[in-house]
């Protein structure tokens, strides 16, 4: 192995650096391999400044920082590139010049770090012959054969603080206290958020809600005496029968954009006589520096990635399973993706403290 690539696809979250440091050191202290960065995800490969050599020197002092300083593309997808021609716009598949790039640039292997969408791509471009290994990022926890992505605990742990910002207020005021939370369409920021700061209802994708029994929860803690409540609320929550709330439809580069559900139950709680405010916590849950979790996998993550690449095991994952980390086909990871398990421990403990999930 003489040299490997590592690009960053897909939004960006808190860790992506630490796995970047943590391959680079690897790479080099380990097996004396060169490393390059691809920019901007794919689209490095297709632009004329997109890489970079990545050296010991450009990785210090990378550990704590957010972001990713390979730059991300949410709407990276090879196959689906948006590109002006003859003053048009149109869209074009470009996996055929990634594939070139690679070759051009003699890479043995290819790290991607990235969410569901990247990874798609990534195994796709494996089929076509690319050295890919992929290592999961997202903040919303939701790849399969995983227990873990690196970016989830930081993102829950500012979700809990603002929780528990909002829980004064609301207690000082006697209000309704809302918290639309990132997500998708998997639940686990606003499930491990809403317990650990105690928020009376929780409201996930995968438990669709009554907007009467949030009225009947708030209604029966002011019966026991407690004059607010907080709402923990998944941006990718529904109501029983009814569709997910988009801010912005999708179209061929840009998935529909969630967001808004948050007001629409601020607003029937207060239409039943109980004063509510809407917090909407939005890309702060992307930001800022990695919890020492977060630090911790995704050191883990990005020296295994490297070490897989040695072993030439490509069309794999490293993943956590059991606090191990290990590794998982591709399509394995992207073929189902994780959601909250209605039987998960932590469902059953919250609703037996009485935390409501809006459908009962
Ligand atoms: O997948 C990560 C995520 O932060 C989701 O939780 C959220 O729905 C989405 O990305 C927001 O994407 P964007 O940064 O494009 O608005």
């Amino acid at each position: 192995m003489k040299r490997i690539g590592i690009l960053t696809g897909g939004g960006d979250a808190p860790g992506l650096n630490a796995v970047i440091r943590a391959a680079v050191k690897t790479a080099i202290y380990e097996y004396g391999c060169e490393v390059i960065g691809i920019r901007d995800g794919y689209d490095g490969f297709i632009d004329d400044q997109g890489v970079i050599p990545l050296g010991i020197e450009d990785v210090r002092g990378l550990l704590p920082r957010g972001g990713t300083i390979l730059g991300a593309a949410s709407r990276g997808n090879p196959y689906a590139r948006k590109v002006i021609r003859d003053g048009k716009e149109i869209t074009i598949d470009v996996s055929e010049e990634i594939i070139t790039g690679i070759k051009r640039l003699e890479l043995d292997a290819l790290l991607v770090l990235g969410g569901d969408g990247t990874l798609h791509s990534a195994h796709e471009l494996y089929l076509k012959g690319a050295p890919i290994i992929g290592v999961p990022k997202t903040i919303d926890n939701d790849i399969g054969g995983t227990e873990a992505t690196f970016g989830f605990d930081t993102a829950v742990t500012t979700a809990t603080e603002a929780i528990d910002k909002l829980h004064t207020t609301a207690e000082a005021h006697h209000r309704v206290m809302a918290l639309e939370l990132m997500g998708r369409d998997a639940g686990f920021i606003a499930l491990h958020a809403g317990v650990a700061g105690g928020a009376d209802v929780i409201l996930i994708p995968e438990i669709p809600f009554r907007f009467e029994a949030i009225v009947a929860k708030v209604r029966q803690r002011v019966e026991r005496g407690y004059l607010f409540s907080i709402i923990a609320v998944s941006e990718g929550a529904k109501a029983v029968g009814e569709n997910q709330v988009f801010s912005r439809p999708g179209d061929e580069i840009y998935v529909p954009r969630l967001g808004g559900i948050g007001q629409v139950i601020g607003k029937y709680i207060e239409g039943q006589g109980f004063e509510t405010r809407v917090t909407v916590l939005g890309h702060l849950q992307r930001g800022g520096t990695p919890t020492p979790f977060d630090r911790w996998l995704a050191t883990r993550y990005g020296a295994a990635a490297v070490r897989l690449a040695a072993q030439g095991k490509f069309d794999r994952m490293v993943a956590l399973h059991m606090g191990k980390i290990v590794d998982v086909s591709l399509e394995e990871a992207i073929s189902i993706p994780k959601r909250v398990s209605l039987n998960d421990d932590a469902v059953i403990t919250a609703r037996g403290m009485s935390i409501s999930f809006g459908d009962e």
